[in-house]
């Protein structure tokens, strides 16, 4: 049981925002601070698992993260999935993740037809891989992630999902098993449309599972110093209201650490940008009620 692990989903449909850069480097910056952090990468593209040097765990046989997502049998697979970094460890994603959607869609459809179609139920799970009627029930696909992050049997301060770029049901899955998101925007006018879709989405998923879903803060991510990055700092401060806004620069530096399969704070070279993954660190930590300084 992980019992009482705070959750938080790094979060932004729109791709390269920075979803993977921020999720790690404010895991390593929460390690700094001395939480015990499990990072979960439920991106099918593995970016993270890949970056942090587990290529082979996303190339691995089943049960994988997806069986332990779509196989109610398979939910404490996820305690022998786990592999151990210096700074966090991590649930890797894995290959199979890219059938997750079609997956967790077959599974919506099942709940939805179960009523009155049984016909139609035994046709979807014939195209199943592992969902299989006697398993659903009323929001079986979007609690996937809730249910197998129960299933751990390590205790964990953190869990921080890093969660793929487009809209579906393993964004839903990863937003309802958290209830706060992080989002890192990039400074430019595409972010408007993003964060607009990511804010109804969440309504909706809200508004569906009858759940409060918090903002942690907005992460403006590769911040130069030019007029566009100016005014959509203030578009955040005012969309978000009463919600930190941060500031990351772009560093070439955050690359070089992530193709060096760490977080800035392990990087043999001090990166300036360490003081803002830290205040993330420091707001997590209050608002999820871990005061004391443990390192
Ligand atoms: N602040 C930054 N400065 C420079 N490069 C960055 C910064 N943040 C992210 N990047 C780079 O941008 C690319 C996309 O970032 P990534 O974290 O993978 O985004 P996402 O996970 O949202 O797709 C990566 O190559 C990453 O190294
Ligand atoms: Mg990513």
């Amino acid at each position: 049981m992980t019992g009482e692990a705070a959750r938080l989903c790094v979060t932004n449909a729109k791709g390269g925002t920075g979803k993977t850069t921020v999720a790690i480097n404010v895991a390593g910056a929460l390690n700094e601070r001395g939480r015990d952090v499990l990072f979960v990468d439920i991106d099918p593209q593995g970016n993270a698992t890949e970056g942090l040097g587990m290529a082979e765990a996303y190339d691995s046989n089943p049960p994988t993260l997806f069986d332990a997502l779509t196989n109610p049998t398979k939910r404490s697979a996820v305690n022998d999935l786990i592999v151990e970094h210096d700074e966090m460890d991590v649930l890797p994603a894995n290959i199979d993740l890219l059938h997750a959607e079609h997956e967790l869609t077959i599974a919506d459809l099942m709940d939805k037809l179960s009523g009155d179609h049984p016909e139609a139920v035994r046709a979807l799970e014939s195209q199943a891989i592992n969902t299989k009627r006697k398993h659903i029930s009323p929001g079986y696909a979007m609690g996937a992630l809730d249910a197998a992050l129960s299933a751990l049997e390590t205790d964990y301060d953190y869990i921080i999902v890093d969660s793929p770029p487009f809209y579906g049901k393993l964004t839903d899955a990863s937003i309802y098993a958290t209830q706060n998101v992080l989002i890192p925007a990039l400074t430019e006018a595409t972010s408007e449309r993003a964060i607009e879709l990511l804010i109804e989405q969440v309504a909706a998923l809200e508004d569906h599972a009858n759940i409060t879903v918090d903002t942690v803060g907005i992460v403006a991510n590769r911040v130069e110093q030019t007029k566009e990055d100016d005014m959509m700092i203030d578009w955040f401060n005012a969309v978000f209201d009463g919600h930190p806004v941060w500031e990351v620069r772009k560093r070439v530096a955050l690359q070089r650490a992530f193709s060096a399969g760490k977080s800035i704070f392990d990087y043999h070279q001090p990166v300036d940008m360490e003081a803002v993954f830290l205040e993330i660190a420091a707001e997590c930590d209050r608002k999820f009620g871990y005061t004391e300084l443990t390192q």
